[in-house]
């Protein structure tokens, strides 16, 4: 059995920073299957020589050190070009021609991987299909579709509409690179691959949840997209809400993509739909000052660079337990994080006990950078009567196990290989998602709440802590420390 990966819009971007340093650590770990090939596609002319020397500089470069020189040849010697216009069918006849010429006939799966601007995902497919290069001359085909998936409900539903006409869903790989992160994917073994928390993982322990997603990063030079984004769309669509519904789910009987997947997506359906005058109340927006300096955005710019959303998940574990979304740029520092904030205890016999939510138990999930686990609680202090004073448990994967933490593309280009569509957005989540999102976005490109300035550096707009205090909780905000 030989493999094929096809990457259109392979000049780009996440080829040269994400895609190629990931299947190069792969072949360094030697965990590609067999019979790998990569054959990139764009616009730009290459020969295969020229394609791989630009490869094998930006690789190292991602890589932080020179590639060892016989292991990256023998990569490299699987490494193919072709130039070719998403929009000339002719091109596609002739990617038909090179693939079956590279494959000779061998049983081979073939992972068409959707790395071009999003205005290009309908058409690649629709070629796609129109060459003959899918069903029914390849049943053994994929396709891996990046974010952002549509803009709204709308179009995303129109967007898997063209996918199911070339593509049938199990064929489909609709990327949220959350999902291959090694913390990420630790939600649900913390959860239930032990016993001591999911007895308590419900309303009658829990007083909210809070995820965070804050990155000290300006938008840069990614203006031109982010400004017509902005923080919903590019972070709460997907990674904050798949985040959500790992925290949420119920216990699936099996660790299988469409058992998880129909978890996650009750979960989605029973998220309180926000109504428009329900979004100022709930909801905070703000921009970072300068945000308007930024190349490619106007000097009016209405886009949030941050956000604050509560949800409210209608069911008979989570009813009356908040779950906070909060993502911003130019925030004091890099961290996502999961806040599971438990309950104060029901009656406190010693006088010097926690007399606020803040000091009750806590589990803080850490996703990143510094992957771990803190478990906090309340301790005696010794020889000092019966004081008490709030300690924790600690837990970080890296002084734990040794090694780098993988990139999330590793995990998931090995998953598409291997037909494991676990972590992978449904056609279902993703719709499911934008109508979660689409209310809001619609209050606040209508003005609403009002869009709140804040420093870079900071924990988003002053109005964020004040709002939190209203709501009678306090942001968990502690900047992770590196080990
Ligand atoms: C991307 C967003 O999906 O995720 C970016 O488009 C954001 O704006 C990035 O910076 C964050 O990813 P990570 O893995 O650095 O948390």
């Amino acid at each position: 059995m030989s493999h094929t990966i096809i990457i259109f819009g392979a000049s780009g971007d996440l080829t040269s920073r994400k895609l190629l340093p990931a299947l190069w650590e792969l072949h360094r770990k030697r965990r590609l299957p067999e019979g790998v090939r990569i054959v990139g596609f764009s616009r730009t002319p290459f020969t295969h020589d020229q394609w791989r020397t630009k490869l094998a500089e930006s690789t190292a470069e991602c890589a932080g050190q020179a590639l060892d020189g016989s292991l990256w040849r023998s990569f490299a010697r699987a490494i193919f070009y072709q130039q070719g216009d998403i929009e000339q069918a002719d091109d596609f006849t002739v990617l038909r021609r090179t693939l079956d010429e590279l494959e000779a006939g061998a049983e081979t799966t073939r992972v068409y991987y959707l790395s071009t601007a999003p205005r290009f995902y309908e058409p690649a497919i629709a070629q796609l299909g129109a060459a003959g290069l899918v069903e029914p001359s390849c049943e053994r085909c994929r396709v891996v579709i990046e974010k952002p998936f549509g803009t709204d409900q709308v179009s995303a539903r129109g967007l898997n509409d063209a996918v199911h006409r070339v593509f049938r869903e199990p064929q489909v790989y609709r990327i949220d690179h959350y999902l291959g992160k090694e913390t990420v994917s630790n939600v649900l073994v913390l959860r239930l691959a032990n016993t001591i928390f999911e007895p308590v993982w419900n309303r009658n322990y829990i007083d909210h949840v809070q995820i965070t997603a804050a990155e000290a990063l300006t938008v840069g030079r990614r203006a031109s997209y982010y400004d017509s984004a902005g923080i919903l769309r590019d972070m709460f669509q997907n990674h904050l809400l798949q985040l959500l519904t790992l925290a949420a789910m119920e216990a699936p009987s099996r660790f299988e993509a469409d058992a998880v997947r129909d978890e996650k997506v009750k979960v989605l359906r029973a998220i309180r739909p926000m109504r428009s005058q329900d979004v100022p109340g709930r909801t905070l927006r703000g921009q970072y000052q300068g945000y308007r300096n930024e190349p490619g955005v106007g000097p009016d710019s209405p886009t949030a660079t941050f956000g604050v959303v509560r949800l409210s998940i209608d069911n008979w574990r989570w009813q009356g337990v908040p779950f906070y979304l909060r993502s911003g740029k130019a925030m004091s520092c890099r961290t996502t994080q999961i806040v599971i904030q438990f309950r104060q205890p029901p009656h406190m016999m010693f006088d010097q006990g926690p007399r606020d939510l803040h000091e009750a138990n806590r589990l803080v999930l850490q996703i990143q950078p510094a992957e771990g686990i803190q478990l906090h609680f309340q301790t005696k202090v010794p020889d000092a009567g019966m004081q008490l004073r709030q300690t924790e448990l600690d837990f970080n994967f890296r002084r734990r196990f040794a090694g780098e933490m993988p990139e999330a593309y590793q995990r998931l280009l090995l998953d598409v290989l291997q037909g494991d569509a676990s972590l992978f957005a449904r056609a279902d989540e993703v719709e499911l998602a934008w109508g979660i999102i689409d209310p809001i976005q619609r209050a606040w490109d209508s003005g609403l709440p009002e869009l709140a300035q804040y420093e870079s550096g900071v924990w988003g707009p002053a109005t964020s802590s004040e709002w939190m205090q209203h709501e009678g909780r306090q942001w968990f905000d502690l900047c992770p420390v590196l080990h």
